[in-house]
């Protein structure tokens, strides 16, 4: 569910990006207290009085328990977004902006142990959280950061990443990879891809024992760091991933293999209430679910966010594309409601499992 929230601070942190900070009442402290690695989901109507929603990662570390949590979020503008251009460009202090709860399971709650990233761009906004809080909580941690930007000049968050260096120097690790400068101030440049990463990543840090590989950013960054992962031999289960900017040239879609029936019926649980429509041909489960009732919970609708997750009770849907779910997830029976088509002429989901 959304709920309004006062913008206490604009932060201006390159040209094309900014960090919002929303002021928590206290009487949705422990609704919006986050795990490191969650994001946001906020909506807006714009001027034609079309509803826009957009998912955020929050880059601030997550309260201890019984602390007022910080809640900030990183957004990079993206060209021609409604969202971002509306935040770089008008979003102040003092305005009110409608706000999901933390969502997300790309998740690093703080624990012993050691960490990696590698991050490209505003990819750096859920691992910033991640690695603030790791560094504070735990004492024995060790965080190792690969970042790839395009410029020092457009890279976010430069302060706070340089900030972590000088107060944790011998528990983080930074290395970051410019693509569009030359050897400026001794840095690597080129491009982070699978080859450069298998060569550099054994030579940083030992890599069969870190505990958790934590990738985010664009599509091919993230790609060509697991297969350089799984090349060095790291199991799936300790890699953990999000990809932003899924791009449609880019990323491959599910292949059809099934058809979908001539007519088909959903129906679909939400807060405990239930409701049967017809799946009109073409659209997504999610779309079949928004025409009956308007508070089911989507964010991206690009099968990226996770926000739509559903349990499918009966029958078989096809999904176009996932970034989302977790293979375990998927095994167990959950689907993206905004990727979904039906497969079978009976589908049932459960949104509140
Ligand atoms: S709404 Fe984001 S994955 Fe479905």
């Amino acid at each position: 569910m959304f709920y309004p929230l006062r913008v206490s601070e604009v932060e201006q942190l390159t040209d094309d990006s900014v960090a919002v900070t929303f002021a928590v009442p206290p009487e949705l402290r422990e609704t919006f207290r986050h795990t490191p690695g969650q994001h946001l989901a906020l909506r807006r109507r714009s001027a034609e009085g079309e509803e826009v929603r957009r998912t955020y990662s929050i880059c601030s570390p997550a309260a201890p328990e019984g602390e007022d949590p910080l809640l900030r979020v990183g957004i990079r503008l993206v060209e021609g977004g409604e969202f971002s251009t509306y935040a770089l460009k008008e979003l102040q202090v003092g305005d009110m902006v409608e706000v999901m709860e933390p969502m997300g399971r790309f998740l690093l709650p703080p624990r012993p142990g050691h960490f990696a990233a590698v991050v490209g761009g505003s990819g750096i906004t859920p691992v910033l959280s991640m690695a603030s809080t790791l560094l504070a909580r735990e004492p024995e941690a060790r965080f190792c950061l690969v970042r790839s930007d395009r410029t020092a000049a457009s890279t976010m968050f430069l302060e706070e990443v340089a900030d972590l260096k000088d107060r944790y120097p011998g528990r983080f690790q930074l290395v970051t990879v410019l693509s569009r400068e030359e050897q400026q101030s001794g840095l690597p440049s080129g491009r982070l891809d699978q080859e450069r990463l298998t060569a550099l990543l054994p030579a940083l840090l030992p890599v069969d024992e870190v505990d958790g590989w934590y990738l985010c950013g664009p599509f091919g960054l993230v790609v060509g760091a697991e297969r350089a992962l799984r090349s060095l031999g790291v199991d799936r289960g300790r890699i953990h991933q999000e990809i932003f900017h899924v791009d449609d040239g880019s990323a491959p879609t599910a292949v059809r293999t099934a058809s979908a029936p001539a007519h088909a019926t959903l129906t679909a649980t939400l807060d405990g209430r239930s409701g049967s429509w017809p799946v009109r041909e073409g659209e997504s489960l999610l779309e079949t679910v928004l025409r009956g009732r308007s508070d089911a919970p989507y964010a991206c609708k690009g099968g990226v966010c996770g926000t739509c997750r559903a349990f499918l009770v009966t029958g078989e849907v096809r999904m176009d594309r996932n970034y989302a779910l977790e293979s375990e997830e998927t095994d167990a029976g959950y689907v993206l409601a905004c990727q979904s088509h039906p497969v079978t002429p009976e589908v049932e989901l459960d949104f509140d499992r």
